[in-house]
């Protein structure tokens, strides 16, 4: 962190001293004010529910420029990571600070696809749940349970077992995605096949039968690929700031990433792609395009708790450059499948169109999302719309590893203890139960 030649100076009205607030700069975005003495020499906390104003660590892992609309990975910008690297490259990027060149990259990719094969015996723990469990349940579950089966990758402050539990978490998250959704269906699990890409091995063992030979599709490789891509990391969300404030404990990895997929499973996060294709069901259900005039009415009220899932943004004031990438990659995976007049994207199209020229809308900033177009990407390629969140979850794995052992990196990091302003009752006495 580097101090910036100014400082921030906190004054009060009732004539308590001043306090002078040292200021810091990052190379990028906006400086922060360091408020740590102030609860020391003032005895007072800052309030700032949500987060809104407030860094909660320093980070060299992903950037963004909400009112911009930009979005770097370690520096480079989404857009030539999206066209010019693979997952696994992405992977490597984040993992790392930099891109791998050619040797670095085999090695990378080798690593991994070694290490795609789970402990035999999670197929039993798997049986314990309902067939018709919610694949995020089924998820979390498995990935907690990852660190009874690799005992020998469970201490957070020793950095081989933190290395040893990223290359698995990422190898084995698509395997267990897989198998959750064959679990579900009642076929049989595809063991992994090294031979085939990351997204293409996902593909065969999501969609593969051992009764014949799958042949993976090249246009709908590329598009989960870049699905992936682009949901790899997204700085201090919800589900990363649960990561690290779970590891932060010096919890194990397979715990906190386990975290990670609880936080990540809410509509308002993650569960926002599976919000927005059932909402985009439902209208089609009701009438479609004649009835989207209706939907954003209700929309805009208030009183109707209704939102336009796959709109807005806490931090992206304008388009989310990732629903650019993925507005792409919509029309390729539509157009490869012969579904370029499927009602549902057209709807989605329809929704945007009246959205982005809506004052509503418009004042507010409210833009799409990479959900908006990431359910229908999924739904083209088969796969279903309760796992659509699993799929976030896989992708996003090695963005909280990153940030997770950025954290454990940081000699300025604690365990996360946030304080409260207490509105509730001062000291009372328990009255006896008569007198209640
Ligand atoms: N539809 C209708 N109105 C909206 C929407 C929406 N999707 N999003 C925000 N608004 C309105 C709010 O009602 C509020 O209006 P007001 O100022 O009149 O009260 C204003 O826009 C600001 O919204 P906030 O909720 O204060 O913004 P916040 O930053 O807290 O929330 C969030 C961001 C949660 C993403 C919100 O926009 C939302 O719920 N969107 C729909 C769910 C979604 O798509 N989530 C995916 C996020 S991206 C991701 O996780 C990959």
């Amino acid at each position: 962190m580097k101090l910036a030649d100014h400082k921030a100076t906190l004054s009060f009205s009732n004539g308590a001293p001043s306090m002078e607030l040292p200021v810091y700069a990052g190379t990028i975005g906006p400086d922060v004010i360091d408020i740590r003495k102030l609860y020391g020499q003032t005895g007072m906390f800052t309030y700032d529910p949500g987060f809104l104003s407030t860094a909660s660590c320093q980070s060299a892992i992903t950037y963004i420029d909400g009112d911009k609309g930009e979005l770097l990975y370690r520096g480079y910008p989404i857009e030539q990571i999206a066209t010019q690297c693979d997952y696994l490259d992405t992977c490597y990027l984040l993992l790392n600070g930099d891109l791998p060149n050619e040797g670095e990259r085999n090695d990378f990719h080798k690593l991994i696809l070694n290490h795609t094969m789970v402990n035999e015996q999670m197929q039993f723990f798997l049986r314990g749940f309902r067939r018709d469990a919610h694949p995020m349940a089924v998820l979390t579950g498995l990935i907690g349970a990852l660190s009874a089966f690799y005992h020998d990758s469970t201490d957070i402050n020793n950095p081989e077992h933190r290395r040893i539990a990223a290359i698995r978490l990422i190898a084995k998250m698509p395997t267990l995605v897989s198998m959750a959704y064959k679990y579900g269906v009642g076929q049989p699990y595809m063991y992994p096949r090294n031979e085939l890409s990351y997204a293409g091995n996902f593909l065969r063992m999501m969609f593969g039968t051992p009764c014949e030979d799958y042949v993976v599709n090249p246009v709908l490789e590329r598009a989960l690929d870049r699905i992936f891509i682009l949901h790899a990391d997204h700085e201090q969300n919800a589900s990363t700031s649960t990561v690290r404030l779970c590891g932060s404990s010096g919890t194990n990895p397979f715990a906190a990433i386990a975290a990670g997929v609880a936080c990540l499973w809410g509509p308002a996060h993650g569960g926002a792609n599976e919000a927005c294709l059932n909402m985009l069901e439902d209208i089609q259900a009701s009438g479609g395009i004649a009835k989207v005039g209706e939907f954003m009415n209700q929309v805009k009220d208030k009183n109707s708790g209704v939102k336009l899932m796959g709109f807005g943004h806490r931090v992206y004031k304008n388009y989310d450059p990732r629903a650019k990438m993925m507005q792409e990659t919509c029309n390729e995976v539509l157009s490869e499948l012969g579904l370029e007049n499927d009602p549902l994207f057209k709807l989605a199209k329809e929704l945007e169109k009246i959205a982005l020229e809506d004052d509503y809308f418009v004042q507010r900033k409210l833009y799409p999302n990479v959900d908006f177009y990431s359910g229908i990407v999924q739904r083209a390629i088969g796969i279903p719309v309760n796992l659509f969140t699993g799929i976030f979850a896989l992708a996003r794995t090695v963005g909280w590893i990153a940030q997770l052992n950025e954290m454990i990196g940081d000699p300025e990091y604690k365990i996360g203890r946030p304080r409260q302003l207490f509105t509730g009752s001062p000291r009372r006495d328990v009255p006896t139960l008569i007198k209640r």
